[in-house]
């Protein structure tokens, strides 16, 4: 090949060369053990005296002009690689965190309700928030003539002779279980529930439910097993050394039936506006199983019996955040969301 023009192509391709790995493969292609400038030098010993003298020399110093724009071109680019990193483009700077959003308060208890439970081996169901009349009322022993099964207390759906309607409690899931699962069995049920009512600061047509059941043979859970299990989940919960009390009360898919009251979470029970100056709040619905419900689901009275509570999951958020308007929850106000 005529050195000259082998001169111009590999000028030309040094020239081209975007990258160090590219320069280094136009290095090989001239000047590397087969390269192309490397084959001429060796083969001048071939040549005669005189035209290996004159050859000679011109491909001496062309590999070394080569070697030298070569050297040259490295510079540049080890330069613009160099100037990327430390001007253009700041490595080490820290990266732009993108903007996360906020877990609903109502989504941290239940997180916080169904973790505690678990510890103390509940299982976590579900059921369907549209129900039949026989689930949400019959099978709970809640009587015909229940102010709850008005139509001013409930959402019935059409078509009415089919009796749907929105749940108004989680209860019917209990029932739902039992007749899937055999006992011994403890489940907690989170879940949306709907009332008709008027909103106003504590009221809304919908909220958030806990139900909870444990059912065992006959003498083996007990009012005190209940009571040692709430006890433990609000000290949990509230992270505080909380007091509870049973009253007793009324619920038709329980005997007996009781109400509990924790010691206020916001004064420790010294008296304060969140418990009406009492050091008391109310807070949860419970008993122990109705023979009638356990009836409903084919399981004999005789041999199996258990508690049953029920406790609204907008309340719990409200008394651990010191939240005053069960509205807010529902509102969609960031003001409020990203407080938590
Ligand atoms: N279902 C009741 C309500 O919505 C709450 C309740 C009370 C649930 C007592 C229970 C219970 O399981 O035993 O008001």
């Amino acid at each position: 090949m005529d050195l000259k023009k082998l001169k111009i192509t590999a000028q030309k391709d040094i020239k081209s060369a975007q990258n160090l790995a590219e320069l280094n493969n136009v290095f090989k292609k001239y000047l590397g053990k087969k390269g192309e400038l490397t084959r001429i030098l060796r083969s001048l010993k071939d040549l005669p005296i005189k035209k290996r003298k004159t050859q000679g020399k011109l491909a001496n110093q062309i590999k070394k002009d080569l070697e030298l724009i070569i050297q040259e071109r490295k510079d540049k680019l080890q330069d613009a690689k160099y100037k990327i990193q430390n001007t253009d483009f700041d490595i080490t700077a820290p990266g732009k965190s993108p903007v996360l959003g906020h877990l609903h308060p109502l989504t941290l208890v239940r997180r916080k309700v169904a973790e505690i439970f678990q510890s103390m081996g509940f299982t976590i169901v579900q059921g369907p928030e549209v129900e039949t009349e026989w689930y949400n009322f019959d099978a709970l022993n809640i009587p015909k003539e229940h102010p709850a099964r008005d139509l001013w207390d409930t959402f019935w759906l059409k078509p009415k002779n089919k009796k749907l309607l929105l749940r108004t409690h989680t209860s019917p899931v209990q029932i739902r279980y039992m007749e899937k699962n055999q006992p011994p069995l403890r489940i907690i049920v989170p879940g949306r529930i709907f009332r008709h009512e008027a909103t106003d600061a504590s009221h809304e047509i919908n909220f958030y439910q806990v139900e909870g059941l444990m059912i065992d043979k006959k003498g083996k859970i007990t009012v005190a097993n209940f009571k040692a299990i709430i006890d433990e989940f609000f000290k949990g919960f509230f992270e505080k050394q909380t007091k509870i009390r049973l009253r007793p009360s009324y619920f038709p898919f329980v005997e007996p039936g009781f109400e509990i009251d924790i010691s206020c979470v916001n004064c420790l029970g010294k008296g304060c506006s969140v418990c009406a100056q009492t050091g008391w709040v109310e807070i949860l619905g419970a008993g122990m199983v109705h023979p009638n419900v356990l009836k409903a689901v084919g399981l004999n009275p005789k041999f199996w019996q258990g508690f049953a509570f029920g406790v609204g999951m907008d309340r719990l958020a409200m008394l651990k955040y010191k939240i005053n308007d069960i509205r807010l929850f529902y509102s969609n106000d960031l003001r409020f969301l990203q407080q938590f």
